[in-house]
């Protein structure tokens, strides 16, 4: 793609975000530090400073860029455009004045969204993966779709950010990923244990996140527990009970049943645990609906019962290791990891969008 994106002086941003001033940090992830900023146009930005090193080049750098920013939808985070400037690379997203979901739904300020609000946010980010996965020019896997990489703008349209943080690929490219990179709680057992990486490992972490839409909590608290720890888990104890509604967040006073049971069936098909089982995001789409039934054709994911959850220190060495072993499972962090998933191609890199392809 010649097509060059729009760059940014790094002086520039840094009048913007008043020298990175702590006061104007918006949260850190596994990239590095993000800041609020406002340019001399007056645009509202949010500017990712990614903090590891890249291996890639300037040009090929500037290429992801250029197809990123080219990836535009409703249920999509806007990229304004990079700055590089010697070893420095960051990135300009337009800010989103709602923040993300995860402290929207659980945070200290959660925003007590109300029943119809949650629904077409669970909708919208639906919307967004069936554009990312089935409809834009490239297909793009997210690899990390979690609630904090879901944005919420003012009128609380949800928008996914860190799309094209992932590596593209298209059909003629092998579906077999040589690294594994997302969050644990959100990771696909598949994509955790053997590195295979399809638009359904997207689609799990998407059934994750409805539950979390649904329930105001986050995939794990370790402080419910045991028995309410993992969502997941909890939900399919209530379903089994046929008591799935008390799954409904407590600050919730009204809700539609209904939508309600068909996000958690919903949550339910995206999450099992073969892949082929899972459905497409555009039938997710359609399902939540209500243009298509939902299959109560699902079955308590395995790993949910024989596992046993262990210190998450564990799995991640293990995936560095390439041993991971499903025994060990552990879904109680929130950690970002990238890692390897194949011990001959272990050299730890910094990011999924810097790295070569290696293919
Ligand atoms: N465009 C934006 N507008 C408003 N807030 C943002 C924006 N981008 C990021 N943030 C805030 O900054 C925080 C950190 O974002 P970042 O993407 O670095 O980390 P993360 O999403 O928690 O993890 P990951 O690195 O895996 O994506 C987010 O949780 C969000 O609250
Ligand atoms: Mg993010």
């Amino acid at each position: 793609m010649d097509v060059k994106p729009f760059t940014f002086g790094y002086a520039e941003l840094r009048t913007a975000t008043n020298d990175f001033d702590s006061s104007n940090k918006l949260g850190e992830g596994g990239f590095g530090p993000v800041y609020m900023g406002t340019l001399e146009d007056g645009r509202v930005i949010a500017v990712k400073q990614l903090s590891v090193t890249s291996h890639q080049g300037k040009s090929q750098f500037v290429a992801e860029i250029a197809t990123i920013s080219a990836v535009q939808h409703r249920n999509l985070v806007k990229l304004y455009g990079c700055c590089i400037e010697g070893e420095k690379r960051l990135l300009v997203y337009e800010y989103l004045e709602n923040k993300s979901l995860d402290q929207a739904l659980y945070g200290k300020k959660s925003l007590n969204l109300n029943w119809p609000t949650r629904f077409d946010i669970c909708l919208g980010i639906a919307r967004g993966l069936t554009y990312l996965h089935e409809e834009s020019r490239l297909r793009i896997v997210h690899r990390d779709v979690k609630s904090s990489n879901i944005l919420l703008d003012s009128d609380l349209i949800p928008k996914i950010s860190d799309f094209g943080l992932a590596k593209l690929y298209d059909d003629k490219k092998t579906h077999i990923s040589t690294r594994v990179a997302g969050t644990i709680g959100y990771l696909a057992p598949e994509y955790a244990m053997r590195g295979h990486l399809t638009e359904k490992t997207d689609v799990y972490a998407f059934g994750v996140v409805a539950l979390e839409i649904v329930s105001g909590r986050p995939n794990s608290d370790s402080s419910l527990g045991e028995e309410g720890a993992f969502l997941l888990d909890l939900a399919w104890d209530l379903h089994e009970k046929d008591r799935e509604i008390e799954l409904v967040d407590s600050k919730l006073s009204e809700f539609d049943a209904e939508e309600v049971r068909r996000t958690i069936g919903v949550a339910f098909l995206c999450t099992q645990t073969s892949p082929v089982a899972r459905p497409s995001m555009s039938r997710v789409v359609a399902m939540l609906s209500g243009d298509t039934d939902v299959s109560t054709e699902v079955s308590r994911p395995g790993y949910l019962v024989d596992w046993k959850f262990n210190d998450v220190s564990t799995l991640m060495s293990q995936i560095e290791q390439g041993t991971t072993d499903p025994t060990l499972y552990d879904s109680c962090s929130s950690t970002s990891i990238v890692a390897d998933a194949m011990p001959s191609q272990r050299e730890r890199q910094t990011h999924p969008m810097l790295q070569d392809n290696g293919e």
